[in-house]
């Protein structure tokens, strides 16, 4: 019989936690994966017993519409447990130990969705009560720290409790499924695998950019930024994934030691090839036809980015003089993840005469949300002409999840994954301390240089100092 498991939210009742956790639990429940065996202990200072906070999980779900099965629902909930525990005072930690040792022979996962400021408490408590021992994981969630030295912190609190082995550091763009795929479009396909390289791609774009603004997390969002909010994890994770070498096997270790070293050789600001950065910041203006108000509407003299581009390399033999643009940004114009690779055109064209060269050069766009969907341009014959002219005809994949038998949200699949025990999905140590460094370069640059953001109106396609920085390559934006 398989091993039962004790899920220990820390935080469990956040925004987090209904958000994606519960519901993430309950997929993986209708699925089989977590069992009626497993409990799902929830740790929060708020006093409630488990009938009181099993009817919250419940509306919460129901709200969302694939709770229908009332039956099921009603089992999953009978795996939910309330524990009250003031995670800063050491009273606050018998009730919780007890429910443990009640089952003491269980698999403990401890999933940290708690603000950042607790990452460390909370290790040291599990140390300190034996909680951390035998085979027992840990999962967090970022912002693992700031900078360097607050990342090395966490990474170092959480490796006295904890082995690397054991620890799960989440990044929610490694469950998106289009992600993965990039895997196997690049290692599962002769002819890409064969194109992937500095001699037939001319650059890479890598967008995220969002509608909403920052919502209720001003103060957050004001000590944050763009750029250490989005770059430093999901933007660099996207492009390590594209530009990674060939793993020796799909295990965790040998697809992180690759990832890793793309972020080592990623170019920094006072490098030869330097990396050159736009940051925005939004104003007030209409998105869908709705008047939105400014960043400093919503933080009073907020200062941080809501935008960043950004131009980069990857300082090694297969991505020589290939630059990476990374963009992303709040309240612009369309929400939208977009990884495109621009193949290069052509060297010499027959087809100059009356006709130029193929209108687009080869593009490989994966789109990973709203729609996921993987497309090719290439050049074909046009059919409106009798004469050989070309015109740009696109090989779509559409990776609709509907059209899966059993399509799985990115939190569904991390869970599923650190439930496993399968690191893959997960961010190791030096990936965290690696991207740290090189987005402290970064800043060090915009104190050293004078940091100011460039407003754009909430709607639009971001500053135009940031399509400046394509134009002057010769280039532009390619999905908005
Ligand atoms: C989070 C950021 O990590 O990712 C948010 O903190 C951002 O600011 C979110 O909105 C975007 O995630 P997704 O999956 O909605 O693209």
């Amino acid at each position: 019989m398989n091993q039962q498991r004790d899920f220990v939210l820390f935080g469990g009742s956040g925004d987090l936690a209904f958000r994606k956790l519960y519901p993430a639990l309950w997929g993986l429940f209708r699925n089989g994966e977590f069992t009626a065996g497993d409990r799902i202990i929830s740790v929060s200072r708020r006093r409630e017993s488990d009938d009181t906070f099993r009817s919250r999980v419940g509306d919460a779900l129901r709200a969302s519409s694939n709770a229908t099965d009332a039956v099921m629902l009603d089992q999953f909930l009978a795996c939910v447990f309330s524990v009250d525990c003031d995670i800063t005072s050491d009273e606050g930690w018998g009730p919780l130990r007890d429910r443990l040792a009640e089952e003491s022979s269980r698999l403990r996962l401890f999933y940290v969705a708690t603000p950042p400021s607790l990452f460390v408490p909370i290790t040291e408590k599990l140390a300190a009560y034996d909680l951390s021992s035998g085979e027992s994981r840990l999962i967090v969630e970022k912002p693992l720290g700031s900078d360097l030295k607050s990342g090395r912190a966490i990474n170092a609190a959480m490796l006295k409790a904890f082995e690397e082995r054991r620890i799960y550091r989440i990044d929610h763009y490694l469950g998106k499924e289009t992600v993965q795929n990039l895997l196997a479009l690049r290692f599962g396909n002769f002819f890409l695998d064969h194109l992937w390289n500095s001699t037939c791609i001319d650059h890479v774009q890598i967008a995220v950019t969002e509608t909403i603004g920052v919502e209720s997390r001003g103060s957050f969002y004001e000590e944050t930024g763009a750029l250490r909010d989005m770059v430093q994890n999901h933007m660099l994770q996207m492009l390590a994934f594209v530009a990674m070498e060939h793993p020796f096997s799909l295990a965790a270790e040998d697809i992180r030691d690759e990832k890793v070293k793309v972020l080592r050789a990623l170019a920094r600001p006072e490098q030869h090839e330097p990396t050159r950065i736009v940051a925005g910041q939004y104003s007030e203006g209409f998105i869908s036809g709705e008047q939105v108000p400014g960043y400093r509407d919503e933080v009073p003299d907020g200062r941080a980015e809501t935008f960043v581009a950004i131009r980069t390399y990857v300082q090694n033999q297969r991505w020589s003089g290939v630059p990476f643009y990374l963009r992303t940004g709040k309240r612009m114009r369309e929400a939208t993840a977009t990884i495109t690779v621009q193949f290069k055109p052509i060297l010499h064209s027959m087809f100059s005469r009356g006709n130029d060269l193929p209108p687009i050069p080869n593009r490989l766009m994966i789109k990973l949300q709203p729609e996921e969907w993987i497309r090719l341009t290439i050049a074909t014959k046009s059919r409106m002409s009798e004469q050989l002219e070309l015109e740009t005809t696109s090989l779509d994949l559409h990776l609709d999840r509907r059209k899966v038998a059993r399509g799985y949200t990115a939190y569904e699949r991390l869970l599923a994954a650190a439930l496993r025990g399968d690191q893959t999905l997960f961010v190791r140590e030096d990936e965290i301390e690696t991207s740290w460094r090189w987005i402290d370069s970064v800043r060090d640059l915009w104190g050293r240089s004078g940091f100011a953001v460039a407003p754009y109106p909430a709607g639009s396609t971001g500053p135009t100092k940031a399509d400046t920085l394509l134009h002057m390559e010769d280039r532009e934006w390619l999905a908005y």
